[in-house]
């Protein structure tokens, strides 16, 4: 599979949204949900993130109808949502894959194989990192650190854990993926789409949010230590006031 590119850096030649392409699906509904995430805060321009991920959600990408109609609901210009919309790897500029598949090559997962994961990747998806695949079912990025460290070599799909990776059940899961079987991430979520995972993120909950366990075994390694020899956090109480040169 050959692909085009989702773009979420900021630092490609191209430089800002791919605005050459006017297409959108956000309709009066969607304008009804972006005004409702607004009402939410007392400053409207603090809803401007999760409206953002609305707009994905909708159109699979950071679209300008996208840019243009969330400007007009907080009252920030086109330029400003746009730059927000640049700065942030969480946009694509150009539309992700049904399945977007992020790859941890920060250092732990680095060590423990996270860039044979990556290249693994490339040749089963037949596409490079910043790509998605020309039938639209996968787009693949190279992540950092998920803060899931104690799972490493770590990968996401659609923002879910696939904990403790090898390239054998990298090759599995993409084969799952790909044959629309139902897919759980190793903590128990169902993986669903890219698109519904953003419209999550937009704050608009799909019931899944128990599923599977809210801390797993090696992260509460350290807990259970802790716990057999009695350590605890110091009493905030006992902990001196900083001096007035610490302060400043
Ligand atoms: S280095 Fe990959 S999750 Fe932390």
């Amino acid at each position: 599979m050959s692909g085009h590119e989702f773009q979420s850096h900021f630092d490609d030649a191209e430089g800002g949204v791919d605005f050459s392409d006017e297409s959108t699906l956000i309709d009066a509904n969607g304008i009804a949900e972006m005004q409702s995430i607004a009402d939410r805060y007392p400053h409207k321009r603090s809803a401007l993130l999760p409206i953002l991920h609305l707009v994905q959600s909708i159109d699979g990408r950071i679209s300008p109808a996208g840019i243009r109609i969330a400007a007009e609901i907080v009252g920030m210009s086109e330029a400003q949502v746009s730059g927000v919309a640049t700065f942030y790897t969480m946009y694509k500029r150009r539309p992700a894959g049904q399945h977007h598949i992020g790859v941890c090559t920060t250092t732990t997962c680095a060590v423990l194989g996270g860039d044979i994961l990556m290249s693994c990747m490339e040749r089963k998806l037949g596409i490079a990192e910043g790509q998605t695949t020309s039938d639209g079912k996968f787009s693949l990025e190279r992540v950092e650190c998920n803060a899931a460290c104690d799972y490493a070599p770590v990968m996401m799909v659609n923002w879910e854990f696939m904990d403790n990776m090898t390239p054998e059940k990298a090759d599995e899961l993409i084969d799952a993926l790909a044959s629309g079987q139902e897919v759980h991430a190793t903590r128990g979520a169902t993986i669903t789409s890219w698109k519904e995972a953003e419209r999550v993120l937009a704050g608009f909950p799909d019931g899944r949010a128990d599923e599977g366990p809210s801390a797993g075994d090696p992260s509460l390694h350290g807990l259970r230590v802790a716990q057999e020899h009695g350590w605890h956090a110091p009493d905030p109480a006992d902990i001196p006031a900083p001096t007035q040169e610490e302060s400043k």
